[in-house]
Order: structure tokens, then C-alpha cells, then sequence
């Protein structure tokens, strides 16, 4: 279906399809300048290339602006951009660069960590031959992704070590962020923790054509905790309570620096941590323009200033650099730890022209007129209304095309992301804890909100997709694989 991979040029940055009516522009073509040859060169190959070509070149900027001391950060890792069409998929243990040279065992998609991003268009269809190279089961779950059951990579499905399988479906869902991890029963956690990842990105008209920033000035961050023994090897070191790193890793790399223009940057932000919960800001004080959430674009973009999102969530973000003289250098930070989870330096001055979207993005379908109320405690660390996971339960039966009200509490031990496969969601109130309140970043079609103590967040929900049975549980992955999961059939 796809004809687009002859002509796709991974850049170090998301690659657009030229096929596609989005033509190259000079954005485009500078950014594959800038890049350098990065994104071609590493394209199915582990970490370890990139950190080859270490150095750049990123003319003269030298950290004029103070704080910036560029010797002590690593350049970002941008993992390969794949087109989901025809691709292989292996998950194995692997070295990769964590930043500046140095190496660490960890586990990862295709040697590269996080995994290759896979890109794909509506109306595509996906097909990934996945090998499972661990020493345990795994799967491959497309968080985010409308798919049949068979291929959403549920725990009753599992992958045998040694074995392949294929995972493929139609693209039926509008432009968004999805990302891939592994979903074995009780083995989520390590994982995930010890590597496996990777983002993927689904485009379609109503995107390309806002003329969003593309190219190199498209840049995903998957952002996570991680934790490395004596020999800087990346270990899992949770208990029941869920895993929480020391250090911290943008895209796999420590200590990560990304060389900007002086221009407008969209970042598909990810939360790839097990538990962790972050609030970012900016350290120059500067907004976030928010376009989008884990389903897709907003009806309009939005400025805030700090953002608070906690694992699986997705954050769709502008991050306006125009006019900031070579040699600024901004942190993105976390405001809950203190870290400085990214440097931008601005390294080169250029004029593109390029605005901030100002109107409407998208127009969304408000869901109303639940027919059903159905209610879900999250308690201890492990049940969901007093029962742990029974794989070979079903627990309800959802009728496809009813738009329902799931209503979420639980009784402590948050933070409890709560995540539901088979259709986005929209977030319609919140009650105690952090206030009254659905947050800017809670708008728009969702499959994963936080819920806090002391909270209760409702959601109204259509299942459009697919008859089957697909999964809710809480992505504190620790909760998840302790049986915080029930499983519920779509009739
Ligand atoms: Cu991201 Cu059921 O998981
Ligand atoms: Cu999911
Ligand atoms: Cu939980």
C-alpha cells in the first residue's frame, strides 16, 4: 500500500515522506544539512554508529551564553526512522551507546535504544516481522494503536524466546504518537526498564497540511530514568512498589544536548519510565506551545508553562527558539527531581519565515450521552476493584460504538496511570487530589491519564475499532505486572 519508501530520507530528525504531497522545502532540506549524515548512516544500526560522528559540527556556537558548557553533555541520540510498511522488528540484549562513547549492555529493539521510530500514514498497513532473541517471552504492544486484538500484543499472546511472529494491521486512526514495548505478563516491567522501547509516529492529510515543523525540526524525546551498575551497564532494580532510575536518559542517551537553530522545534515527547512522574519546564522561563496529546493534535494549540505527565503519556509540543543568538543554550527540566533533563544550544542563526499555528489545529468529535457508568478502584499495588489480573477472565463486555463513562479512584499508593488499549478516550473531570480540574494536557483523545490519591477522573469512552479483547491496567508497569490489569471484550 505504501509506495513511500524508496523516496524516504531519514534524517537525523523524522523523516517525511517526499512521496507524499508534503514536498520537500527549504525547512527540510536544511535540516538535512544540519543533520549531517546521521540519520542515514545509522538507519537499522545500533546506537554505537551514532556516537561515532560524535563531535558534530555545529558551527562556532560555543556556549557563549553561560551554563552551556559543551563538553560535559552528549549529543542526543535520534534512534533510525523506519517506515512500518515492510520492517523487522528483533529484541535482544545489546550494547549501545549511552552518550559520548560509552557503552552499556541493555536490552533493545533492532541494537538501537529506544528502537527504531516507525512511521506510517492512515490508510497504511503495518507489518512488522518481530523476533524474539530474550531469554524470555516478550510481546510487542503498540500502545496507542487501533488494532485487533491478535496484534496488540496482549500478555495471553505471548512471544516464545527464539520464535518470530508477524504484527500487522491497517493504519485506521488519525495523525499521532504511538510507541512499542514489550507487555509479557509480570515481565513488563524489566523490559521496558532494561531498554525496549520506540516511538511511532502516524501522520495523515489534516497534519501535513498545518505545515508543522518537519525534518530536523522534528525531534522525538522518549525520557525515562534508568539506573547502571559498577560496569555503567543498564540494570532493573524495581520491586513491587515499581522502579525508580537515579539517573535519567533522553533517547537512551545520559546527559543529552541537542544542537537548534534559531527556529520553532515540534517534539514528540514521550514518558518512557516505569513510575516516574515528570513536571517540565523551561529553564529560560519561556512557554510550550501544545498542539497535541497521546491521540493527536488539539482543537487549538495551547502555552503552558510547566506540563506534568506521568508513563505511557505523550505530549505533542512547539518549543520556539526564533531569535535566540547563537550560543543560548536553554534546559528543558524536571521540576519534580530538579534535573536538567535536556540542553538545547542554539548553534546556528537562521530566518525561516516559520509561526507559531495560531486557529484551529483539528476539530474533534466531543463524546456525550454515556449510556453506561462503570467504576474502577485502583487499590494496593496490584487489584482493580479487589481482584488481581486473570488472564483468561473476562471481566465485562464493552458493545462496540456505545459511548460509555468509566469513572477511576483508587484508595492510595498513586501515582496510577491509567491506560486503556482498543480506543482513546477523553478525559471529562477530575475531582480531589490535585484539584478540580482537566488539565491542558489531558485534552483531546487519550489513552492514559494519571490518576493521584485522593482522586477521581472520569473518561467517557467509544470503542469504533475492533471486536475483541484488549486490556486496561494502571502503566505504573510494576502495578501492571503485580495484576493492576483486567482484561474486557468488545462485543
Ligand atoms: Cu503501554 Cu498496555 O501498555
Ligand atoms: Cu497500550
Ligand atoms: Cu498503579
Amino acid at each position: 500500500m505504501s509506495s513511500k519508501k524508496p523516496s524516504e530520507i531519514p534524517v537525523n530528525g523524522i523523516s517525511t515522506p517526499l512521496s507524499s504531497k508534503h514536498t520537500i522545502n527549504r525547512r527540510q532540506f536544511m535540516g538535512a544539512t544540519m543533520a549531517a549524515f546521521g540519520g542515514a548512516l545509522v538507519s537499522g544500526i545500533p546506537n554505537i554508529s551514532y556516537a561515532a560522528k560524535g563531535g558534530n559540527g555545529g558551527g562556532g556556537g560555543n556556549g557563549g551564553g553561560g551554563g552551556g558548557s559543551t563538553s560535559t553533555r552528549n549529543p542526543l541520540f535520534i534512534p533510525p526512522v523506519v517506515s512500518a510498511s515492510n520492517a523487522a522488528l528483533q529484541a535482544a540484549s545489546s550494547t549501545v551507546d549511552v552518550g559520548g562513547g560509552s557503552l552499556s549492555t541493555a536490552l533493545a529493539y533492532n541494537g538501537s535504544m529506544p528502537g527504531p521510530t516507525f512511521v506510517a500514514s492512515l490508510g497504511d498497513y503495518a507489518s512488522i516481522n518481530f523476533t524474539n532473541l530474550l531469554d524470555e517471552d516478550t510481546t510487542v504492544h503498540w500502545h496507542g494503536m487501533i488494532a485487533p486484538s491478535y496484534q496488540d500484543g496482549l500478555p495471553f499472546n505471548p512471544v516464545a524466546p527464539g520464535t518470530s511472529r508477524v504484527y500487522e494491521y491497517p493504519i485506521i486512526q488519525r495523525a499521532c504518537m504511538n510507541w512499542y514495548h514489550p507487555h509479557p505478563h509480570g515481565h513488563t516491567a524489566s523490559q521496558v526498564a532494561l531498554g525496549l522501547a520506540g516511538g511511532f509516529l502516524l501522520r495523515d492529510n489534516e497534519e501535513l497540511a498545518l505545515n508543522l515543523p518537519s525534518g530536523a525540526y522534528e525531534v522525538p524525546l522518549v525520557i525515562r530514568d534508568v539506573e547502571l551498575d559498577n560496569s555503567n551497564n543498564i540494570k532493573y532494580s524495581g520491586n513491587s512498589s515499581g522502579f525508580m532510575g537515579s539517573k535519567f536518559m533522553v533517547n537512551g542517551t545520559l546527559q543529552p544536548r541537542l544542537e537548534v537553530d534559531s527556529a520553532i522545534y515540534r517534539f514528540r515527547v514521550l514518558n518512557g519510565c516505569n513510575v516516574r512522574v515528570w513536571r517540565i519546564a523551561l529553564s529560560s522561563g519561556a512557554p510550550f506551545t501544545l498542539i497535541g496529546t497521546d491521540g493527536g493534535l488539539l482543537e487549538t494549540s495551547t502555552m503552558v508553562g510547566t506540563i506534568e505527565f506521568s508513563p505511557g503519556e505523550r505530549l505533542d509540543l512547539l518549543i520556539d527558539f526564533r531569535g535566540l543568538p547563537a550560543g543560548t543554550t536553554i534546559m528543558l527540566q524536571d521540576l519534580n527531581e530538579g534535573w536538567d533533563l535536556l540542553e538545547f544550544a542554539v548553534t546556528r542563526q537562521v530566518n525561516l519565515g516559520d509561526t507559531l499555528p495560531t486557529g484551529t489545529l483539528s476539530t474533534i468529535e466531543t463524546l456525550a450521552n454515556p449510556v453506561v457508568e462503570r467504576n474502577f478502584s485502583f487499590d494496593g499495588m496490584r487489584q482493580i476493584n479487589g481482584k488481581t489480573y486473570d488472564m483468561n477472565a473476562i471481566e465485562f463486555q464493552v458493545p462496540m460504538g456505545q459511548t460509555e463513562l468509566w469513572r477511576f479512584t483508587t484508595g492510595g499508593n498513586a501515582p496510577h496511570p491509567i491506560h486503556i488499549h482498543g480506543a482513546s478516550y477523553q478525559v471529562i473531570s477530575r475531582t480531589g487530589g490535585r484539584g478540580n480540574m482537566v488539565f491542558p494536557w489531558e485534552r483531546g483523545w487519550k489513552d492514559t491519564v494519571l490518576l493521584q490519591d485522593g482522586e477521581t477522573v472520569e473518561v467517557l469512552i467509544r470503542f469504533d475499532g475492533y471486536k475483541g479483547v484488549y486490556v486496561m491496567h494502571c502503566h505504573r508497569l510494576e502495578h501492571e505486572d503485580n495484576g493492576m490489569m483486567l482484561n474486557f471484550e468488545v462485543i
